[in-house]
C-alpha cells in the first residue's frame, strides 16, 4: 500500500579530534551530538515535488544551487526506484542552524535518504544509507572523508579513518563537553580546499602538520583509556594550534578557545571544518562546565550545550 506520510529523523555529530587531517587518511574521533536533530518529512500531495527547508522553500525544481547535494540524491533515489519525480513533498526540520560543524548537511542527507526509502517502501541498507548521504556530502564539501556520514548513521562514539571498516569507539570519561556557537557560519568546503591548497603548494611544512594531528588523535584515544582528562585536555589545545596554523581556525574561534581555557577548561578547539561554527572545551565538572558557558555567552557565544562524555550516554 502506498505510504500518505514518512519521517525519518537523524541526530548531529562532534569531531573530538582529528578533523581535517581525517581527510588525508588520519584518525578521528567524533562522538553523536542529539542536540542537534533533523527531520525530514515526506507527504503525498497531486502535482510536482515541493522542498521547505531552513534556505528554500518552493518548487524543488527551483531549488538553488547550495541545495544541490539533496537535490541530487532525492532524484538519483527516486530514479534508482524507477519512480517518477511528483506527487509528494519534502519538509526538513531542523533544530540547529546549519553550517555549525555539527553535521547538519550529513544529517539533512542521512534522514532524507531514510524517508525516501520508507515512502517508497523500499529496503535500505546500511551500504546504500552511506552511499547516498556521502554523495551529498561531496557535493556540498568536495571532499568528505566520510566521517560525518559514517557518525550521523552509526549514532555511536566513532573512532574513523578514511575507507576502513567503522570502529566504534565507546567511552567513558568523567569529563564534560562545553559546545559554544560563534554565531558565524562556519565554511567546510572552503576550509577543506584551503588546506588542500597548502599540502600541494607547501607539503614540506604541511604534511608534517597533518600528521601531528593524527598522532594527537592516537594520544586523545590512549588518554580516554586511561580516562587521563587533563592530557586529554592538553592534547586538544595542541590541536587547536595547529588546526590555527592550517588556516581553518578564526578570530572568534581562537577568542573563544582562550576564554575557555582562561575560565578553567582543560582544554578547547575548533570544531568541525572551522573558519566559523562551533568551539568546543572540556571541562572537570559539570559546575565549572556551566562556569565556562556563562562567561563565553558573555563573550558572545550564540549558543553553547553541555555534553556528558559518555557518563549516562548510551
Ligand atoms: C567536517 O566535519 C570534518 C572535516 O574533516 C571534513 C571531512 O572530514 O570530510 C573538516
Amino acid at each position: 500500500m502506498k505510504k500518505e506520510t514518512s519521517i525519518a529523523t537523524a541526530i548531529g555529530k562532534i569531531i573530538l579530534i582529528g578533523e581535517h587531517a581525517v581527510v588525508y587518511g588520519q584518525p578521528a574521533l567524533a562522538i553523536p551530538f542529539p542536540e542537534t536533530k533533523i527531520k525530514t518529512i515526506i507527504n503525498r500531495e497531486k502535482g510536482p515535488v515541493s522542498l521547505e527547508c531552513y534556505f528554500y522553500k518552493g518548487l524543488f525544481s527551483k531549488a538553488p544551487d547550495r541545495l544541490l547535494g539533496l537535490t541530487t540524491i532525492v532524484r538519483e533515489i527516486v530514479s534508482s526506484f524507477n519512480e517518477k519525480l511528483k506527487d509528494f513533498n519534502i519538509t526538513i526540520e531542523s533544530s540547529i542552524l546549519p553550517e555549525r560543524g555539527m553535521g547538519s548537511s550529513a544529517a539533512v542527507a542521512v534522514a532524507t535518504v531514510k524517508a525516501l526509502y520508507d515512502f517508497f517502501n523500499r529496503p535500505l541498507t546500511e551500504e546504500d544509507l552511506f552511499k547516498w548521504s556521502n554523495m551529498s556530502e561531496k557535493i556540498v564539501h568536495g571532499n568528505p572523508s566520510g566521517i560525518d556520514t559514517a557518525i550521523i548513521i552509526g549514532e555511536k562514539p566513532l573512532y574513523y579513518v578514511k575507507g576502513k571498516p567503522f570502529i566504534p569507539f565507546p567511552f567513558e570519561l568523567d569529563a564534560y563537553l562545553v559546545v559554544a556557537d560563534t554565531g558565524e557560519l562556519g565554511e567546510t568546503q572552503a576550509a577543506v580546499s584551503a588546506v588542500k591548497k597548502m599540502v600541494d603548494s607547501n607539503p614540506h611544512k604541511v604534511k608534517p602538520l597533518i600528521r601531528q594531528l593524527g598522532n594527537l588523535t592516537r594520544a586523545a584515544m590512549d588518554s580516554i583509556e586511561k580516562g587521563d582528562i587533563v592530557r586529554l585536555g592538553m592534547i586538544m589545545n595542541n590541536a587547536h594550534a595547529i588546526l590555527d596554523e592550517l588556516g581553518v581556525s578564526n578570530e572568534k574561534l581562537n577568542y573563544f578557545v582562550s576564554v575557555a581555557t582562561k575560565n578553567g577548561a582543560l582544554g578547547a578547539k575548533l570544531t568541525g571544518g572551522g573558519r566559523g561554527g562551533c568551539m568546543i572545551a572540556l571541562a572537570a565538572s559539570k559546575e565549572e562546565a556551566e562556569f565556562i558557558c556563562k562567561k563565553l555567552i558573555l563573550s558572545g557565544a550564540e549558543n553553547t550545550w553541555i555534553s556528558n562524555m559518555g557518563v549516562d550516554r548510551k
